[in-house]
């Protein structure tokens, strides 16, 4: 296949149900989690994609066996503390920071070594948010400038912590977490608010720990060394995919969409709080709980003009992974300016997605204003494109790809995207879906 993508023509409308792929957040921790449970776990609706792969993978490397069935894959734990690794274990987080983060916290009581490494993109991204505190735990780290290649040693004289996470980083708070499961005594952190899908699940599985939180902190405490049973999981739908198919519709023309099963977990919808904001045509409906996390079915429809948004802060954390997408409907759907302030860890994903998004807007003439990490986006409502646009050189970020798509899809121009391996990493069957809306492309 080529690793190319050209659109020439605009959607037509539609009006449909779909489902997207599942859970990425979950769908990682639910291996990591079965796999120091006590015995068979079944997962069923597991994300079949490069990033749960590296996961299954990686456990595996740690004495985990699976095997994968019809609907479902069954995972043997190990209980807390029972990994075993071979001499020179390498373990290779692929493109994924979540798995490389949480990974690093799971084998702080390795009795040996590893090697962590990763892709091109992973091995430019930083490291020391989560050596800080592994070493705070006694645990030896030796990394290249705090990225990866990093090289770990286990021990079982961990001490527990104290931490402030201060970055709104759920793969720190995760990491720490589970470095927390292996240490005797109660670690405890506070931790800027931040999708909370580790905690949720341990709680389901009633593990001692404690969560309380108020507006914008969470204050965690866990007892470490209580073994826990295995469990059975259905993993619902991820919000940050089904997120391109939100924006697909309130930039189409004449177009309703139903997304169906979604993972509506409120430290994940940013996104859909900035919609509404903007007084998008969106509402969830079906609302249910599953084992601690909130689902839902999501209705949009397309939208002529939205209003202009100044992003309040506290929503950058839960709308981190859709902000690509959020600047591009501000820039082509509102009148007026928006404003997003302090959003330094966007540069610090797959790829720096602030300075690519900056970019792109421009190259397609919306006016954006930058000083530092906060952006002024001036939104044209009567954009119409007519040029061509050529995109690449990013990262072969998963997200950029697919933003790129679906402003293609909506704007005219003729546009070749690189990269369509990217969405291999989360959301594989992207282009497919976008098929049975009737999207044309080659
Ligand atoms: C993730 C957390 C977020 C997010 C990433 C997945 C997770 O990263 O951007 O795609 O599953 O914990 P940070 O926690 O570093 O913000």
């Amino acid at each position: 296949m080529r690793n190319k993508l050209t659109i020439k023509n605009i959607i037509h409308p539609f009006k449909k149900k779909i489902n997207v792929s599942s859970d990425k957040s979950l769908s990682i921790r639910c291996i990591l989690l079965a796999s120091i449970a006590l015995g068979k776990s079944k997962i069923f609706n597991l994300l079949d994609s490069e990033d749960v792969n590296s996961t299954l993978q990686a456990v595996k490397k740690m004495g985990v066996t699976y095997k994968k069935k019809k609907n479902f894959i069954e995972l043997y734990g190990v209980g807390i503390n029972g990994f075993k690794v071979k001499k020179n274990t390498v373990i290779d987080a692929g493109n994924s920071g979540t798995l490389a983060r949480c990974i690093l916290g799971l084998c702080s009581s390795l009795d040996g070594k590893i090697k962590l490494i990763g892709d091109a993109s992973l091995s430019r991204r930083d490291f020391s948010r989560v050596i800080k505190p592994l070493n705070l735990f006694g645990v030896n780290i030796n990394s290249h400038n705090k990225m990866l290649p990093i090289n770990l040693e286990g021990t079982n004289l961990l001490r527990p912590i104290n931490y402030f996470e201060n970055k709104g980083s759920a793969q720190v708070k995760s990491c720490i977490i589970f470095s927390a499961l292996n240490t005797p005594g109660l670690t405890k952190i506070k931790a800027k608010k931040s999708r909370d899908h580790t905690e949720l699940l341990l709680k389901h599985l009633n593990y001692p720990i404690k969560i309380k939180k108020n507006k914008n902190f969470e204050f965690i405490s866990i007892k470490g060394l209580e073994q826990f049973k295995s469990f059975n999981y259905k993993v619902p739908g991820d919000i940050s995919s089904a997120s391109f198919f939100i924006i697909l519709t309130l930039m189409a023309k004449n177009s309703e969409l139903i997304i169906k099963d979604i993972n509506i977990n409120p430290s994940r919808i940013g996104i859909l709080k900035i919609l509404k904001k903007m007084k998008a045509n969106i509402s969830v409906i079906n609302r249910r709980t599953y084992k601690g996390e909130l689902i839902g079915d999501i209705k949009v429809k397309s939208t002529k003009y939205l209003k202009s948004i100044n992003c309040p802060e506290n929503l950058n954390s839960a709308a981190i992974d859709e902000f690509l997408l959020i600047f591009l409907i501000a820039g082509t759907k509102s009148k007026g300016i928006s404003s997003f302030s302090n959003l330094a860890e966007l540069n610090k994903k797959e790829s720096p997605r602030l300075d690519i998004a900056i970019k792109f807007l421009r190259m397609i003439g919306i006016k954006v204003k930058q000083k530092k990490n906060h952006i002024k986006i001036f939104g044209n409502p009567k954009l119409k494109l007519s040029g061509k646009y050529y995109i690449k050189k990013f990262f072969k970020d998963h997200r950029v790809f697919m933003m790129s798509v679906i402003a293609a899809l909506t704007l005219n121009g003729k546009w070749t995207i690189e990269d369509r391996d990217s969405i291999k990493t989360s959301f594989p069957n992207f282009l497919t879906i976008l098929k049975s809306l009737g999207a044309e492309f080659k």
